[in-house]
This record gives C-alpha cells, structure tokens and sequence, in this order.
C-alpha cells in the first residue's frame, strides 16, 4: 500500500504511533523440527521471551510436532529446559505457568496422516479451549527436503487453508535450496499451498538490531546519504567472521559451505540493504522492490579466480586451545572440497556504484566473532600537508558493527596534539550499551512476532532468493571445477589467497 507523506512523519514507523508495543493476537506456532538444536537454541527461548516481554497475548498456544514418544508434559519440559538454558529474560514463574499451558505435543512422521490428522484435532481444541482463534503460524524448522511432504500433509488434513476471519502461514529456514534450481523448486513446492503472502523466510541477520539500523542511519539522517556513493565511497567491505568451526554440524555444512551458509542469504541480503535507494515506504513490497534492484544489478567479476577466495580450516590453535581442521572434523570426509572460508568481489552496475567493489567474506575459525559493514571512502582528492605528517592516515571509514560489540565507528583525520601538523586517524564511536537502556531483542524474537503479526519486511521474498543464487551459482560452479580449496591457519584472517585478491585492487582487508 503506498503511503502518503506527511510532513515530520518518520517513514520508519507506518502508523499512528509505535511507542506503543506491537503485541500478537490470538494463535498458535506449531514447530516441526523440535527436537533440533535451532528450536532448543532459539526458537523455543524466543517464544518465552516474547511471552515474558508481554507480547503474546494468553491465548497463545506452542505445539511440537516430532517423532518421538512424548505426552504434552514431556515436551513442555524440554521447552522449560530450553528456556532455563538459553532465554535472555528472567526465568519468571507466572510467566511460564501461563505459557505451559498452551504447550501440546503431537507425536509422529511427517507421512503419517493420522498424526496430521492429530495436529488438525490438537489446534481445533487450541481453537476451543484456548481462544487461538483458527490463527496457526507452521515453523518449518527441518530439512527443505522434507518440506514438500509436510506442506502436502497440512492441505490435505485442511490445516493450510485459512478460514474466514484467520489466517495460516508458514515459516521456512534456510537453506532456500542449493542453487538456483533447487531453489526454485522449493518455491514451487510452498507456492502449491501457500499464497505467497502467507509464505515466511527467515534471514536471522535481517532480525538483528544493528541490522535495522542500517536503514534508519542512512534515511533518517541527513549526512551520510549524500556520501553514499561512487563519488565518495572507494568499496564497502562486508565481513562475517566465526572464531567456531563447524561442531557437530557436519551433516549439514558438508557440500553445503560458507558460501551457501552465509553470503547467499545473509551477507547478500546486507549488501542489498547497504546499496538500495530509499524506498518509498517502509511496507514489505517497497523495501523487497529496492534491495531486488540492486540484486539485479549485481555484476560478477570475468576473472574469478582472481576476484574470489575460498579456503579450509586447518588444524592448529585458537585462543590457546588446540582445534581439529575441518578435514579432521567428525563426520567430514577426509577429501571434502566443502569450503569454511569465502571471499567474493562483486560490483553493482547502476549510476549510484558504478566502479565500487563490494567485497564479501565471511569465515569459521577465524581470529575472533565479527560481522560488520564497513563502508570505506576515497581519499581526499588533494592533503595539503607534507607528505611524512600524514603517513598514519588512511582512509575515511564509516563501520557498522553489526555484532557483538553493537554500534557505529567513524574514522577519520585528526590533528596529533604538539607543534607539529601530523594527522593521523582517529574513531568516533556510538556504542549501543552507552547510548540505550533498552536491551535489543534476539533476532528471532523480532521475526517470530512479526510473523504472527503478519508483517512481512524483514522476510526475503522468493525472488530476493533466485537472484541470490543466480549470483552464486557461477562461482560456485567455478570452485566446483578447481576441486580442493587451500588451508588456512585456524585462529587467523583466512587464506592467503583472500589477501591477494584484494591487494590485486590496491586495497586490503580490515583486521576488526
Ligand atoms: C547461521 C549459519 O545462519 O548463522 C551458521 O548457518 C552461523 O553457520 C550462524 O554460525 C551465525 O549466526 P550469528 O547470528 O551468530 O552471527
């Protein structure tokens, strides 16, 4: 819906007044997968959590659906246990009697009938009992290869198909596929049940605080957006960094990799947000119209081998603790050509970057835990100092400190106090945790609510997704076809390969 301008109106918040909390209504999230680590890790401590917060409404209702042999207690326990482990707010025994009893279990496989036909019985009863008001949310927490399974099984036991007054939707994790064709049959596959309105992807990086404010930086100020292009910016660097290595996701991560893992989705999604023009509104269609166009602007260097990066971790030590290589990892096979670091250089061609690399790395086992967004500018066209005063100066930067150490950085030149003119740079720093009271919510907090508040801007659409791996595809065939990617030292910045390729440029990595 297009909005109308007002003036003094702040396009990031769309209604009247946002100070007050958004607050789900009636419904119930029933979760398949729940015996799997991101449940007990996330999902299940950000449901407490937004019920703790108070923004879950008592007629809230939790079912797992699993195969196991489990009576509702049984699997309330395991939500209790999760909570107590990993939910970021206060254990808080009312809280928790009000939200335990909504909890249900509903045991079997995914192709059994009889246990849809269950789940359909189970949520009626919600429906009844609890006031869940025909509203369910479907959390695909499994494997895409089973998502075709259970999307047929809800349609065909009706639970898919909303009723007057209510609504169904369903939740999807990532992998959204392998590649672009994968991908687009998994499209398909949700697209036969689901109308694409009701259809939700997760990109957790898209759920984070520092993520958000990305877009109130550049459009609810005046200063950086005038900056915020080929003439000013001389590349942008987007970094995820992980000091773990894979654990015990082998299963997952092997053929799988960081570039699948991580700049498919979530390091692509913030280089769509860093890159996109304003859009119009802060509503889904406007925001997913403004990061598509510069996904399809998106240009692949010719030469990849030089322009790409890829390694494996290898054995060594990290924060004094000796750690297997990933070649070495339980359940990885010895000539695994599954990359743990990648790099990529891409350029976006439209008259806002054109010329301006926006390289992209993200790593396991590097130095230490860091995602940001660094955007770095030219150099001042003319210093009119000696050269010798301005030998510490480099370049001016602005950091988006996406994680941990939320915030913002500007580096720039400063005069070095004394009798002479040295310049060298310096930070401005806004630090969360000095700036706010207010603790940021958990990414998955933020998503779940807004999915049960049916609000879509924070979920990459399909089409985000194709053109994504339309990028990747190439280099990933591309790596394919070199077969073993290099070591790098566990506990360091990544291949030796990844510093040349950006010193081919005339530029190098930041070391955050
Ligand atoms: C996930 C990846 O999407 O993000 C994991 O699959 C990675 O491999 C994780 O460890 C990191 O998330 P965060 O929020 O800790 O940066």
């Amino acid at each position: 819906m297009p909005s109308t301008y007002t003036p003094g109106h702040n396009p990031l918040r769309s209604s009247a007044d946002k100070r007050l909390p958004r607050i789900a209504g009636p419904c119930s999230v029933v979760i398949f997968g729940v015996t799997g680590d991101l449940s007990k890790r996330k999902l299940m401590p950000a449901i407490y959590d937004l019920a703790n917060r108070g923004l879950l409404p008592p007629s809230f209702a939790l079912v797992g659906f699993a195969r196991r042999d489990w009576e509702d207690q049984d699997f309330a326990k395991e939500v209790h246990d999760a909570v107590r482990e990993h939910a970021r707010t206060k254990f808080d025994e009312d809280v928790w009697a009000q939200l335990s009893k909504g909890i249900r279990f509903v045991a079997g496989e995914f192709t059994d009938d009889a246990a849809f036909a269950k789940l359909a019985s189970t949520l009626h009863e919600l429906d009844e009992q609890r006031g869940t008001g025909g509203n369910h949310a479907f959390y695909l927490s499994i494997p895409p290869r089973f998502f075709s399974v259970v999307t047929e099984q809800l349609k065909r036991s009706g639970l898919s198909h909303s009723v007057e007054g209510a609504w169904r939707r369903v939740v999807v994790e990532k992998p959204f596929g392998h590649d672009l064709e994968s991908a687009r049959e998994l499209n398909e596959i949700l697209g036969q049940v689901f109308p694409s309105g009701s259809i939700f992807r997760i990109d957790h990086y898209l759920g984070k605080e520092t993520v958000q404010n990305l877009l109130a930086l550049r459009f609810s100020n005046t200063m950086f957006e005038p900056l915020w292009n080929c003439n000013y910016v001389d590349h942008v660097q987007i970094t995820m960094a992980e000091d773990i290595g894979i654990g015990s996701r082998a299963g997952y991560y092997d053929g799988i990799g960081a570039a699948r893992d991580v700049i498919q989705n979530h390091l692509l999604q913030l280089m769509a947000l860093t890159a996109m023009d304003e859009p119009t509104s802060f509503d889904a269609r406007s925001v997913r119209l403004e990061k598509e166009k510069v996904l399809a602007a998106v240009e692949l260097p010719a030469d990849l081998d030089a322009h790409t990066a890829r390694g494996q971790y290898l054995p060594g030590w990290q924060g004094g603790i000796p750690v297997k290589g990933f070649l070495q990892e339980d359940n990885i096979p010895a000539d695994s050509i599954t990359e743990t670091y990648a790099a990529i250089k891409l350029e976006v061609a439209n008259r806002r970057w054109a010329g301006v690399p926006f390289y992209l790395r993200t790593g396991k086992r590097l130095a230490r835990r860091v995602s940001e967004i660094a955007v770095v500018f030219k150099r001042a066209p003319h210093l009119p100092f000696q050269a010798t005063d301005t030998q510490e100066l480099t370049s001016n930067a602005l950091v988006i400190r996406v994680q941990p150490d939320e915030g913002v950085t500007i580096k720039f030149g400063s005069k070095v106090p004394g009798t002479q003119m040295e310049v060298r740079d310096v930070t401005m720093d806004f630090a969360y945790g000095d700036s706010f009271t207010e603790n940021s919510p958990e990414a998955y907090e933020r998503l779940i609510l807004d999915v049960l508040l049916g609000e879509a801007p924070l979920f990459p659409r399909h089409e985000e997704v194709e053109m994504s791996w339309e990028i990747l595809d190439p280099i990933l065939d591309h790596w394919a076809s070199r077969g073993q990617p290099p070591g790098y030292d566990s506990g360091g910045w990544g291949p030796i390969q990844a510093d040349d390729m950006l010193a081919r440029d005339g530029r190098s990595w930041r070391r955050p």
